[in-house]
């Protein structure tokens, strides 16, 4: 059981996101879920961070049960100097390539796979007008009230991604509204645990873990745009392959690779 701790200093929409994903949560008592294993606790205050630890780690006023490695809490900055660096400076930027790449200004993106919402916001940056979707609970949680951050520091001039809680394929029959591209970026078994630097990203690995369903996801996606699905892999990893979906080119990015594949029709 993970443990989802809300305080009175958190943003109404934050508060009120949190408390349609938990039923039962109220500001300062701290809520067990088994929607993420023990040892970690979001924490949505003046800021949503993760915490590694149970509730005890995040509020020292809880008594102690379980108290995992010093990792810092971990938190989602959209206002970070690297990101700001690579959206203040477009250079031949492989992801802005591989989706948007010959398709009319503005196109609509959905980014399939919200994350830490950098590579949408690097798209929205880049003129695309971007819906991003995120299925697990404590990262919607978190990128949420990183968007509410960066919007009230007014960081950015360009219009930011909006964001839905849940998949594209779950949310898709709501609306009959089509995007030009999908964007896919699942996670994948993290490969290196040596850099102290990425203690606090070894968080998130152990919150989110492997994505499982990559392969009927990719599928789904590939029949709800229009133009193209965008699958970003390891550099060395095999596309993901059905026989109605294949890329029909490749676009290096460096440390990964970006997979463009052609709708596929139903
Ligand atoms: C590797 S991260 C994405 C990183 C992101 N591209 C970025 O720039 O930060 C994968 C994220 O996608 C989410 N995810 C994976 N499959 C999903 C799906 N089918 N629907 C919604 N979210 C998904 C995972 O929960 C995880 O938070």
């Amino acid at each position: 059981m993970g443990t989802v701790l809300l305080r009175d200093t958190a943003r109404p929409q934050v508060r009120a996101a949190a408390q349609r994903i938990f039923s039962h949560l109220t500001a300062g008592s701290p809520v067990e879920t088994a929607l993420w294993a023990e040892g970690l606790t979001l924490v949505m205050g003046t800021r949503a961070e993760l915490c590694s630890g149970s509730g005890a780690a995040a509020d020292p006023a809880l008594k102690p049960r379980l108290r995992k490695p010093d990792a810092p809490p971990f938190f989602i900055d959209l206002s970070a100097k690297q990101l700001r660096w690579r959206i203040e400076h477009p250079g031949a930027e492989a992801l802005a390539k591989a989706c948007l790449h010959h398709l009319p200004e503005s196109p609509l993106v959905w980014d399939a796979s919200a994350g830490l919402g950098r590579d949408a916001l690097l798209l929205a940056a880049r003129g695309a007008q971007v819906v991003m979707h995120e299925r697990h609970p404590a990262v919607y949680l978190m990128l949420l009230d990183a968007l509410l951050r960066v919007q009230e520091a007014q960081i950015y001039s360009f219009p930011l991604p909006r964001l839905i809680y849940g998949t594209v394929l779950e949310c898709s029959g709501q609306t009959d509204q089509r995007p030009q591209v999908i964007y896919y970026d699942p996670m994948f078994p993290q490969r290196r645990k040596s850099a102290l630097v990425k203690k606090e990203m070894q968080v998130f690995h152990q919150l989110v873990g492997k994505d499982e369903d990559v392969l009927e996801t990719a599928a789904g996606l590939s029949r709800i745009c229009t133009r193209r699905l965008v699958i970003k892999r390891p550099v060395d990893a095999a596309p993901l392959c059905t026989d109605k979906l294949q890329p029909a080119y490749q676009i290096d990015g460096g440390g990964c690779r970006f997979d463009c594949c052609l709708p596929a029709r139903a």
